[in-house]
């Protein structure tokens, strides 16, 4: 696989990062992962203008201009041949001294590579999957989208430990999202719930368009925070991302939703959203 570092593409295997990067030091980094369907990239204007809201809130400068990332990222899918599967692109405050106070003038470093996977022919879109829950034990600023991945990562194997797929995250009685997804949940009238946007959530690249592709299809929508005994008393549950696309959720904590099967309405959101995506 050819891989971006730092203005090279490079065998995965020739590309280095120095080991005083502060991405791995403190986890210093912002990162965006994006879909490919087709050879396309899915929704990528709005994937870079999150990108420039996760720099602008931790004040680290920009690599490159958009132009030049969207350049960047047509030429790794060109040379990787991807036509489908994610896109990933994380951005350092760079290597410096480790020192707790963050350098004057950082030189970021930017990664890219890709991933090969099936997103449209998924299995588990088409079974749907199971969800533990767990308290949400990450810090305040979940809308900035950092590699600090620790607890999300420990909590998808806690989940994978104990017979699910996933882990939704927990805070003061109501589910945040899932460990790398938006969570959702559909109401027994066709309502689907989700979490209002706050700096609690990541917000979701395909939450915004799976929420504008569902309302113009009338499909009636509230964004409002629920708990985990509605979840579990809901028609039907789903998750979003770029790696997940909508898939539906059949199981949280041993309950299943709708039958332990996926219902109409997620698979006709799925449908929608990868009919508009492609
Ligand atoms: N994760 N919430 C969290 C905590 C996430 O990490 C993600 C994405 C999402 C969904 O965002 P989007 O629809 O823009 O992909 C929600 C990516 C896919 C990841 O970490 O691999």
């Amino acid at each position: 696989r050819t891989v971006y570092v730092n203005g090279q593409y490079l065998p995965e295997t020739e590309a280095t990062l120095s080991i005083f990067d502060r991405g791995i030091l403190f986890a210093d980094a912002v990162y965006e992962v994006t879909a490919v369907l087709d050879g396309g990239l899915v929704d990528f204007d709005a994937h870079m203008r999150r990108l420039a809201r996760s720099l602008g809130e931790l004040d680290i400068p920009a690599p490159c201009s958009d132009e030049t990332l969207l350049e960047i990222h047509r030429e790794l899918l060109r040379r990787n041949g991807l036509r489908e599967g994610l896109i990933y692109l994380q951005v350092s405050r760079g290597a410096a001294e480790r020192d707790f106070l963050m350098p004057d003038e950082p030189t970021p470093s930017l990664v890219l590579f890709t991933q090969e996977k099936a997103l449209l022919e998924s299995p588990t879109a088409k079974r749907g999957i199971r969800v533990i829950t767990v308290p949400d034990q990450r810090w305040r600023r979940c809308d900035i989208k950092t590699t600090q991945l620790l607890y999300p990562s420990m909590a998808k194997t806690e989940a994978v430990r104990h017979g699910a797929d996933d882990a939704w995250m927990v805070h003061e009685g109501t589910v945040t999202e899932g460990t790398s997804n938006n969570a959702y949940i559909v109401e027994p009238d066709g309502t689907v719930v989700t979490r209002q946007l706050s700096e609690a959530i990541l917000h979701g690249i395909t939450r915004s368009a799976v929420l504008a592709y569902a309302r113009e299809a009338g499909v009636p929508i509230r964004e409002r925070a629920f708990t985990v005994a509605e979840a579990k008393q809901a028609a039907e549950a789903f998750i979003t991302s770029a790696t997940s696309l909508v898939t539906p959720v059949i199981n949280i904590d041993g309950h299943d939703i709708g039958g332990g099967t996926p219902g109409p309405v997620v698979r006709r959101i799925r449908e929608l959203y990868i009919e508009e995506s492609r």
